[in-house]
């Protein structure tokens, strides 16, 4: 392999993709396959982390996980899918790095902290939980990542990864390496409910496999600006998911100021700016389906794919965990 940078990434497999994920992380690992090493990890241990008595969901969206990325345009000629539960390696280092944090750092996490409370954990948090990005930590740099394609809510994660590197480093040697996130152009997408994020859990999501239908609907219902009744009333842009969703996928940008201009100052129906949006998002979603669903057709050949992948990062692990038992003294019998 070559002296290409390194990416790895992943998805917690409890669900299908959505819009969000598309704009936060996979719009940018399809532009950064040809320019990097790219590894993309189906986190299952860590869906298992909060979905431990799911565990056929869980392997169900393994497979759901890989044709929405295969959908997006991950080529696996250019990016390498890796199952998480089969490189061990990985649990093996998330133990040793589990010394380096403490129990107070990891209840300070706000995306945690966030899910934790989304899920209604209360005290009862799984243990594995609140400790996922201690684990995720050691997905990437396993694989000497140096940059992270991700959506906006990962970022105290991935801070959380670097405070790892630094003292593992400072403790044992130079062996791993800091990481760098990277925040797709629109950060976060909010959900059709106008809820600050778009996400499975809270039901507002647009899936990448919807059908034109589903779409259409979601398009219908989607939170625009409550207070503009007749048409000719003045509409706000502010918060209006319509245009939310506009700005993130129209690429006319002339025509969506013009539409915006025409909103504010009345005189233009959400029924006119949702249609506009339909016709984007169908043009957009279309391929993305089509290509699912010649995928879906086959899927011993989608495992295939994820299986080859997995082998060939567990090389790699296997490379670095050599060099983490010998910096942390434990390499008993190699010479
Ligand atoms: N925690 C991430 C999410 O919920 C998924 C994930 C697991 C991940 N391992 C990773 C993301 C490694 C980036 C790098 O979306």
């Amino acid at each position: 392999m070559s002296d290409k940078k390194i990416i790895l990434t992943g998805d917690r497999p409890s669900g299908r993709l959505h819009l969000g994920h598309y704009v936060g992380s996979l719009k940018n690992r399809v532009q950064l396959q040809d320019k990097y090493k790219q590894f993309v990890l189906i986190a299952d241990q860590q869906a298992l982390t909060d979905n431990y008595e799911n565990p056929d969901k869980v392997r169900q969206n393994v497979y759901e996980v890989m044709l929405d990325y295969l959908a997006v345009g991950l080529d696996p000629e250019k990016t390498t899918f890796v199952i998480q539960s089969l490189v061990p390696e990985i649990a093996e280092l998330t133990m040793y790095f589990m010394n380096l944090v403490t129990v107070e750092r990891l209840q300070r996490n706000p995306t945690v902290k966030s899910e934790m409370k989304d899920k209604g954990f209360g005290k009862n948090v799984p243990a594995g939980f609140l400790c996922y990005p201690v684990s995720q930590a050691a997905d990437i740099t396993i694989f000497k990542a140096n940059l992270v394609p991700v959506g906006a809510d990962q970022l105290p994660v991935l801070e959380q990864t670097n405070e790892l590197v630094r003292r593992f480093n400072r403790i044992y040697g130079n062996v791993l390496s800091e990481i760098e996130p990277l925040v797709g152009e629109v950060a976060r997408l909010c959900g059709i409910d106008g809820s600050a994020k778009m996400s499975k859990s809270l039901n507002n999501a647009i899936y990448l496999s919807d059908s034109e239908k589903e779409i259409e609907k979601k398009i219908k219902s989607m939170y625009t600006d409550p207070k503009h009744l007749r048409v000719e009333d003045p509409g706000k842009i502010e918060g209006n998911v319509v245009f939310a969703f506009l700005d993130a996928f129209d690429e006319d940008k002339k025509l969506v100021a013009e539409l915006k201009a025409q909103y504010k100052k009345g005189g233009l129906g959400d029924s006119v700016v949702k249609k506009r949006l339909n016709e984007v998002l169908q043009k957009f979603l279309q391929p993305i389906r089509e290509r699912r669903e010649a995928y879906a057709k086959d899927p011993a050949r989608v495992m295939a794919i994820l299986q080859r992948g997995t082998e060939q990062a567990r090389q790699v692990a296997e490379k670095t965990m050599q060099e983490v038992r010998k910096a942390m003294k434990i390499d008993y019998f190699s010479k």
